[in-house]
């Protein structure tokens, strides 16, 4: 057990004269009795709860519930702000603000008399941001995600969120729905507190955190409105007390090998390609050696074991009765595809943690010996001269038979030019056709958003075609599908190959030889490149200029190259 000298709280609570009368005064304008001032663990709670994110709103209450917890352990809990990224309102994109949250949040850690934190998040970049500020500082930490939504119900049937969107769409452009039935399903499928209870951005990330190590067995899964969250979250109250008392950090839990198995669990789990960015720059953070290319090696004898949208059909409710990540993780570690020794937050490895769970209905959770998805058809790494520095796609949410496929490009500089013909009856597009859609990336939107996944041309749906190979540098949802070659890198707005397309151009996917081929000899490539102007920035001023200046490429995690690596925790000078 740390001395409670020895805790960095007590430089601001244990301190004498004027300065410790300034930190410990303010702070009992709350109402605080002086015990609290004795050298027990001081907690942060860094909640991203807002009425702006709608899929942390219930967080303040979770915070409730880890508060009892760190009292019941003898520590001194204190809940603080950390911004609140709602996927679904931030424009041009929440991913433009994961890494302000995760430098807020970083600071705020190491500027207050914290001693451990509970990080609460939930929806997609609030997870990603919060591990990583918890990685610069340093401190021990344990995250409690908010847990996912009930399953949505829609005229009999179950609908994810997210997923159930693009096919509504699809639809309603099809004729196969009415505007007043859109409307209606809308309510239907976002009916509790929770993030998107599919196995989109958050859920994965949320079991990427477990699978990390990072949070308590079982807490990726738990509904958000089950009482086991609230239970869980008091248990991670106790357990960042004990954390805080062992001197166990995040740099000793997020290890190389705690890495190998989120990239595992995430194949397993038919995860979002978005953990490949998050999970980089996570490992960015902490020193740890992780590539793209470790994305494909790792995951490519894992099968796909859960069944849930949007690669299968089940939602996270299901997942959680059917015995929740833990029993996945199992399943792994029996099949030798899991480092069972990689330390967790309960102070055991992860292979101890998860030996007695049970799987309750093997509908939901397949074996690796009879699984929902062959091992190999998980995330692909695919490089080429159109993607030097590597792009991937999610072959379990692909159709089998675009997987290998030769096309003529249809390009478009953005999203929105794209769909200002997206119906034109006369355009000229048929089910080969490859569409590329760039300026997504990084600097070129900014912030990397979710928009790959450009709905079809309503004269191919009309026709009953139902996926058409799209190539981007930006993301795609983790709830959505299609066979969409992502994260292509350098992006175009860093005049990476992917600018130098043009309509017409011959274009080579071959997913099974990871290969992403531009059919133009080198010496047009040269030609072009050297007629190729670079897009004006996009803002002159303010965060937007700064993240553009400084963001590094999807392969690299989309983090700010200053942010890359830790700074630890010590704060040497006084601030009155
Ligand atoms: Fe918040 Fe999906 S919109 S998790």
């Amino acid at each position: 057990m740390t001395a409670n000298s020895e805790l960095r709280s007590r430089q601001w609570f244990g301190a004498t004269g004027r300065t410790g009368m300034a930190h410990r005064s303010w702070m009992r304008s709350q109402g605080f009795t002086p015990e609290v001032f004795d050298g027990r663990p001081v907690i942060g709670i860094a909640t991203t709860w807002s009425e702006l994110a709608p899929c942390n709103v219930h967080l303040h209450r979770v915070a409730e519930s880890v508060k009892r917890g760190v009292w019941q352990a003898g520590g001194f809990p204190l809940e603080f702000p950390a911004m609140a990224l709602g996927e679904t309102l931030l424009r041009p994109t929440a991913m433009l603000y994961r890494n302000l949250l995760a430098m807020e949040a970083e600071e705020l850690m190491r500027a207050n008399p914290l001693d451990g934190v509970v990080l609460l998040s939930g929806c997609d970049k609030t997870t990603p941001g919060l591990l990583m500020a918890a990685a610069s500082v340093d401190l021990p930490a344990v995250m409690v995600t908010g847990g996912p939504m009930l399953n949505g119900k829609y005229q009999g049937t179950d609908v994810g969120s997210g997923t159930a969107v693009w096919r509504f769409e699809e639809d309603l452009v099809a004729g196969r729905m009415t505007q007043e039935e859109c409307a209606f399903a809308e309510s239907c499928m976002s009916r509790s507190n929770g993030h998107c209870m599919t196995m989109g951005t958050a859920s994965t990330m949320a079991s990427m955190a477990e699978a990390l190590g990072m949070q308590l067995p079982y807490s990726a899964t738990w509904p958000a409105v089950d009482a086991r969250r609230y239970e869980t979250a008091q248990r991670a109250g106790q357990v960042v007390v004990d954390l805080v008392r062992q001197d166990l950090r995040p740099s000793a839990i997020m290890t190389r090998a705690a890495f190998e198995n989120a990239v595992r669990v995430n194949a397993a789990i038919g995860g979002s390609t978005n953990a490949v960015v998050h999970l980089l720059a996570i490992a960015g953070r902490l020193g740890v050696p992780l590539s793209l290319d470790d994305f494909d090696v790792l995951a490519r004898d894992v099968p796909t074991l859960v069944n849930l949208q949007p690669s299968g059909q089940y939602l996270m409710e299901d997942f959680c009765y059917a015995g929740g990540l833990p029993a996945v993780i199992r399943e792994l570690a029996e099949a030798g595809l899991l480092n069972s020794d990689a330390i967790t937050v309960t102070g055991s490895g992860i292979g101890a943690n998860v030996a007695a769970a049970e799987c309750w209905n093997r509908e939901v959770i397949k074996t690796v010996a009879d699984p929902f998805q062959p091992a190999g058809t998980g995330t692909a790494v695919l490089r080429g001269n159109l993607a030097p520095g590597g792009a991937v796609i999610k072959q379990s949410a692909s159709s089998a038979h675009l997987l290998k496929h030769r096309g003529r490009a249809l390009v478009f500089d953005s999203p929105a030019d794209y769909y200002a013909v997206s119906n034109d009856p006369e355009l000229d597009v048929d089910e080969d056709t490859v569409l590329v859609i760039r300026y997504c990336g990084p600097v070129g939107y900014p912030g990397m958003p979710e928009v790959s996944n450009v709905a079809l041309p309503r004269k191919l749906l009309l026709r009953g075609v139902r996926d058409i190979v799209r190539i981007c540098d930006g993301r795609m949802s983790g709830t959505a599908y299609g066979t969409v070659v992502l994260h292509v890198a350098p992006e175009a707005a860093a005049g990476g190959p992917l600018a130098l397309v043009r309509t017409g151009d011959w274009i080579t996917l071959d997913v099974p030889a990871r290969t992403l081929t531009l059919e133009v000899a080198d010496e047009e490539l040269a030609d072009r490149r050297a007629r190729w102007q670079p897009p004006a920035p996009h803002a002159s001023r303010g965060w937007t200029r700064l993240y553009t200046e400084h963001v590094l490429q999807a392969d690299a995690g989309a983090d700010l190259d200053f942010l890359v690596g830790a700074s630890g925790h010590e704060v040497p000078r006084e601030s009155h």
